[in-house]
């Protein structure tokens, strides 16, 4: 992953190198970009030789160099683009109040207006700036926005006061940026099998039964999970969507072969996630040539697809597994009823259902608004967020039955 690593005018910039260190070990991918102030504290040459590579000092190439001159100043589009964070360590009384105004003056503050990646400041200076109203008022600002905030420390500061305003400590920076990246570790050594998208089920050799699923909640999942250290499988009907870092792909298309695929995957996996929108029936007879147009009604006769998730709730019961499962409920209404009762048919542990007639939950959005129903009666109501975020809150709650139940 990318991160950009904005660094301001303050004397706690010396203490970035340490932090650029830190990130690595995250295999974290960091663009350091310096403010004119920053290089009065400390020189580019330091991160470059870190980093290995250009750190970003100004929005405008020198003036003789005209290619130069356009490549940078567009550079801050390239670069908010490629991110998956935007982390200002330290960050000053003045870049605070830019990015709460808008102000775009230099690469860093032009870059904060550009990006869509999250943002996260860590704030570093005197006790008597760190309390003014002013300060306080722009943080405000930026934390209604979403920003995130790694709290200075309260000490003994480099102006000679004490106080707060003392950069947070380097650790609780990087565990800062790792909570924002969703980076825990804590499904190292687990296999999680994740299903996603929609299933088809052909009718002739030209058309086939399908439904409208984007499978962008599936792949959230199987990117949160491997972000948080487990080697995932992602078993996708056909999607538009980008394969995430570091998932095993396994491209399927029927309900057939996605229940051989789970099937054959699921032996040796810890989790299941079923957030594929399998397809409930398919057509009795595959005709092997084309339907031909007639003047007659046409009927098809359609039979149940086998249910992968009940299939496998069943091994649970018999005790030959002790898989975590989770199931998703797509639901238009009696939401909660719909819920409790997949729950019981299918064996799962968990069903995460959802309103699809709700604006912001359902197919093909970025959001979602879902209640997760837990076996052991809980009804958990989650508010409307990023898929990638209920992706977490699921494989959080995957980790506390599996705790519960050792
Ligand atoms: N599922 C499955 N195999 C099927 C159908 C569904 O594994 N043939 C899984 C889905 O991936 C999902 C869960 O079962 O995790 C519930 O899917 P849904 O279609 O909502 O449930 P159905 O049993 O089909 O119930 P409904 O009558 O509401 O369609």
């Amino acid at each position: 992953m990318k991160i950009a690593l904005g660094i301001t005018g303050g004397v706690a910039a010396y203490k970035a190198a340490e932090l650029v260190r830190r990130l690595q070990q995250e295999k974290l991918d960091i663009q350091v970009v310096m403010t004119r102030a920053a290089r009065e504290f400390i020189t580019p040459l330091t991160f470059a030789a870190l980093t290995g590579q250009k750190v970003i000092t100004e929005m405008f190439g020198p003036p003789d160099a005209a290619a130069a001159n356009v490549e940078s100043a567009i550079e801050h589009i390239a670069v908010a683009q490629r991110i998956d964070l935007l982390l200002v360590a330290p960050a000053t009384a003045d870049i605070l109040g830019k990015f709460a105004h808008g102000v775009a003056d230099d690469f860093l503050s032009t870059l904060y207006l550009a990006t869509k990646a999250p943002v996260i400041v860590a704030p570093a200076m005197n006790v008597n700036m760190w309390e003014h109203p002013a300060t306080q008022a722009n943080l405000a600002l930026l934390r209604a926005r979403g920003v995130h905030v790694a709290d200075p420390d309260e000490g003994y500061l480099a102006c000679g006061m004490t106080g707060a305003g003392r950069l947070a400590a380097i650790e609780a920076i990087a565990q800062k940026v790792c909570s924002v990246l969703g980076l825990r570790h804590d499904f190292e050594g687990q296999t999680v099998v994740v299903t996603a998208g929609p299933t088809c089920e052909d009718l002739d050799p030209v058309r086939f039964l399908t439904n409208r699923s984007s499978g962008k909640m599936g792949y959230a999942l199987a990117e949160a999970a491997a972000r948080r250290g487990a080697r995932v499988v992602l078993v996708s009907g056909p999607t538009d969507l980008p394969v995430p870092e570091a998932v095993d792909w396994v491209p399927v298309r029927s309900t057939e072969e996605m229940r051989h695929a789970v099937r054959e995957r699921a032996a040796d996996a810890n989790v299941v996630i079923m957030a594929a929108a399998v397809a409930d029936y398919r057509p009795a007879a595959k005709q092997t040539q084309k339907l031909k147009r007639g003047d007659q009604p046409l009927t098809l006769e359609l039979e149940p697809t086998p249910d992968i998730l009940a299939e496998l709730g069943r091994d649970a019961v018999q005790k030959t597994s002790r898989r975590t499962l989770v199931g998703f409920a797509a639901e238009t209404r009696q939401l909660a009823e719909s819920a409790r009762s997949k729950l019981a048919r299918k064996g799962a542990d968990i069903i995460v259902a959802n309103d699809v007639t709700q604006e912001g939950a359902g197919f093909d959005t970025d959001t979602n608004i879902v209640t997760l129903f837990l076996r052991d009666g809980r009804e958990i109501p989650l508010p409307k967020l990023p898929k990638f975020d209920v992706a977490n809150r699921v494989l959080d709650h995957v980790l506390e039955i599996q705790k519960t139940s050792r």
